[in-house]
């Protein structure tokens, strides 16, 4: 090979295992191919589901016929879409919820965790960011941009299949330093599908205030655990309402919860402790400073989708359905899966699926046994056994489970 001319010093990366996954799904011809990694929802046909009331709103937004649709919004974003971003317990928790909390207008969820790793690394220095073991891969790749040194919490029993809370507590509380990042999922945790209880994000939060450790929430699921978006907020607005003198910031995707996922719509909220209310512009206004430099400004399409169903209590009480009809689907789906495995007694036990709650199971099931099922049977997933449930159907669960049945039995 010829010496390539260049003053670059760049090698070579690997492919971002979820996108490439995608990609080798979508050129494959056989008939019964799943697909069981990206985490997107699916009907029972597998197809994408613009949601109801998604429809309902560009309808409405295409009679408005609003002029300014196409317009620049302020560097901020659309200023009323931020304001019902972050919801409210109350009338209080409306007036504390203006003062404390500083929001700005992202690209989708990866945007906001983006922003508020970059925000973090130029005006706090966190010496570390806590990462749970295992996470979302984007995280690591997100905080390395960034230049935060990143280290990991357990998060995972293998061997009971199950949240490791011990695990993850004492190793925060013997190795974290005052001023770590601690990054949390707010529910539906992925790749795990395992959540605190409220005693453990009780516990949580008091370890962060004594600690002095800062939390950054991921939200990207909200919906998903529990059907219900007040439900999925609890972990956040317990650490918001019972920790006023922390400060902490909430990265929020609307992509999933309104299957909005190529419209990137999200927002990062900073929130101030109750004795800094007087930061809060100027952490928005750093924050735009940061924007500009780099987008400008969000994109306003999914925003003002999410904008007309947010400020309409109908249009709300529509998505709130909407939200319901998916995360049950996904909760019949697991049970579907469940129930094949154990009729066909195949080998291992099978109640995390059942267990485990929002878009993913994390099987259990190895690398090799994950090779094997796209080899043979062309069903695609995680090779850390992450499965996006919604590719499951009613239609390719038995041969879903089958597959796995097999490469398990008949591995050497
Ligand atoms: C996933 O984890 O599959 C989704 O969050 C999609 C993504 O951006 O990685």
């Amino acid at each position: 090979m010829s010496k390539i001319d260049t003053r670059l010093n760049v090698s070579p990366v690997p492919p971002d295992e979820i996108f490439a996954l995608n990609g080798a799904y979508a050129v494959d011809p056989h008939p019964q191919k799943v697909s069981l990694g990206v985490g997107v929802y699916r009907t029972d046909d597998g197809k994408p589901w613009p949601l109801p009331v998604v429809q309902k709103a560009e309808k409405e937004l295409v009679v408005d016929d609003d002029l300014f649709r196409h317009e620049y919004t302020a560097i901020e974003g659309d200023v009323p879409f931020l304001r019902n971003c972050a919801g409210s317990d109350g009338k209080q928790g409306e007036e504390e919820a203006k003062a404390r909390i500083g929001s700005v207008q992202t690209v989708a969820g990866t945007g906001a965790n983006h922003l508020g790793a970059l925000f973090l690394a130029h005006h706090m220095k966190p010496p570390t960011v806590w990462l749970s073991n295992p996470s979302w891969a984007n995280h690591q790749t997100i905080w390395e941009l960034a230049g935060v040194p990143r280290k990991t919490y357990p998060y995972y029993h293998a061997a009971t299949r199950s949240f490791d809370f011990e695990g993850m507590m004492s190793s925060l509380e013997s190795e974290a330093q005052e001023g770590d990042v601690v990054l949390l999922h707010a529910c539906a945790h992925n790749p795990t599908g395992l959540d605190p209880n409220k005693e453990q994000w009780v516990a949580i939060a008091d370890l962060c205030e004594r600690k002095k450790l800062f939390p950054f929430f991921d939200s990207a699921y909200q919906g998903f655990a529990s059907g219900s978006v007040e439900e999925d907020a609890w972990a956040v607005r317990y650490f918001f309402n019972n920790k006023p003198d922390m400060e902490m910031c909430v990265a929020q995707s609307f992509s999933k919860n309104f299957g909005l996922y190529g419209q990137r719509v999200g927002a990062f909220h900073y929130c101030t402790n109750r004795a800094s209310t007087t930061l809060r512009d100027i952490v928005v206004n750093n924050l735009c400073h940061l924007i500009r430099g780099e987008f400008s400004m969000g994109p306003r399409v999914g925003c003002s989708i999410v904008k007309k169903v947010l400020t309409s209590e109908e249009l709300t009480a529509d998505w709130h359905q909407d939200l319901q009809v998916m995360s049950s689907r996904i909760k019949t789906m697991r049970k579907a899966l469940y129930n094949e495995l154990v009729r066909l007694q195949t080998p291992g036990t099978w109640e995390h699926i059942i267990q485990q709650n929002g878009m993913f199971s994390y099987t259990g099931l190895t690398p090799k046994q994950v090779y094997a099922l796209k080899d043979k049977y062309h069903i695609y997933l995680l090779k850390s056994g992450r499965a996006s449930i919604s590719g499951l159907s009613q239609k390719n669960v038995a041969y879903v489970a089958q597959a796995i049945d097999d490469v398990i039995r008949n591995e050497n």
